[in-house]
């Protein structure tokens, strides 16, 4: 808490006078004392943190008082009811209701001072409009490291117990794809991996659509996953690495950010990085040559580590409050398209 020009000594000093500086060290602690009788300092009160639109939904989910409690977050309430406007600490707008103009901005009733957090989990190939919404936003809140609010799709953390057992390998790779585009990178790498190495396509893309609690049995009976990102940028790591193939307890092959920043969350040889490779045939020859040993090292971190996905919206707007402390007073972002594709 920021003591800025609160405190009977600096007041003291400005004064001149003990006699000043002790009548207002007694207001001062008078003050304090008002609303908690006894004696006792009041805990401060919840930040609000009004939602503008809940990301993808019309629905909001319920969101209880103790909604962030649950993720180990104190006094801090969300809420979707838009009345909070005027007395909200902080208003989030996630971009994708921004972008197809289902919700506006409510700029015309914005308190002077607010903070307002621009909110996205999606990379710039899949952004637009961001050029009008410069000089608005305070806080970004995204995958990127240099986010105010950074949120990354997953995280390893120290494993509590035993290991869980490694799930049987019968084929060699895998791969799940709803949208399959030829002018993607990771459908080209595909083509060229295709004629060396049998990758099993799965998803809606391939014909073969998966239920949603097939997905990770399915894809934990090989033993590489295709984590291609759909596009790559710079911390873009999604769910297909931390769910799909870590969490399966499978050996990502990844086609995204360069390695350092893979290694930045993961150990280096917890993956396969496409980069590592000349040409794709090398990568499928290497795939395809793994045998039971040097494949063990891959898995090696299962021993220690576990995965803790980052999925759900609530969490992820909880950070919110965790971050306000230290979060800069009176950043702006003026170009906000430049920062997000840099
Ligand atoms: C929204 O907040 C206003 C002001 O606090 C309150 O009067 C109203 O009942 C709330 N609406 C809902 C749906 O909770
Ligand atoms: C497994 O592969 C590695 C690397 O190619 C090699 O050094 C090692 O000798 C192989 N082990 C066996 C048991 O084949």
């Amino acid at each position: 808490m920021s003591n800025d020009g609160c405190c009977p000594t600096q007041r003291h000093r400005a004064l001149g006078t003990l006699a000043g500086a002790a009548l207002l060290s007694t207001l001062w602690v008078l003050w304090q004392l008002r609303s908690a009788p006894g004696g006792v300092p009041a805990a401060p009160p919840p930040l609000t943190v009004l939602i503008w639109h809940w990301p993808f939904a019309d629905q909001p989910p319920e969101l209880p008082g103790n909604t962030c409690v649950r993720y180990g977050v104190a006094r801090c309430r969300l809420s979707t009811n838009r009345s909070l406007l005027a007395s909200a600490d902080v208003v989030v707008f996630h971009h994708r209701e921004l972008q197809t103009g289902w919700a506006r901005l409510p700029l015309a009733e914005r308190p002077p001072g607010q903070p307002w957090v621009w909110a996205s989990m999606e990379s710039p190939s899949h952004t637009r409009g961001l050029r009008r919404l410069g000089g608005i936003f305070n806080w970004v809140l995204s995958y990127r490291r240099d986010s105010d609010i950074f949120v990354p799709y997953g995280r390893l953390e120290p494993l509590e117990g035993p290991a869980r057992p490694l799930p049987a390998k019968s084929r060699v790779a895998s791969w799940v794809v709803s949208n399959f585009q030829e002018r993607q990178r990771r459908v080209q790498l595909y083509r060229q991996l295709a004629p060396h190495l049998q990758v099993d396509v799965f998803g809606r893309a391939s014909g073969r659509p998966l239920c949603a609690h097939c997905l990770l049995p399915t894809v934990a009976r090989y033993l590489f996953y295709l984590a291609f990102e759909n596009s790559q940028h710079r911390d873009y790591i999604t769910e297909k690495f931390w769910r799909n193939a870590l969490a399966a307890g499978t050996v990502p092959v990844v086609l995204g950010p360069p390695r350092a920043t893979y290694e930045a969350f993961a150990p280096a040889d917890a993956f396969v990085h496409v980069d590592d490779f000349g040409t794709a045939q090398e990568l499928a020859a290497f795939l395809a040559g793994m045998n039971a040993s040097r494949y063990r090292h891959y898995l090696a971190w299962r021993d220690r580590l576990r995965v803790r996905l980052f999925g759900d919206w609530r969490e992820r707007f909880c950070a919110i409050c965790a971050h306000y402390p230290r979060l800069p007073r009176g950043q702006v972002y003026q170009d906000l398209e430049g920062w997000f594709q840099a």
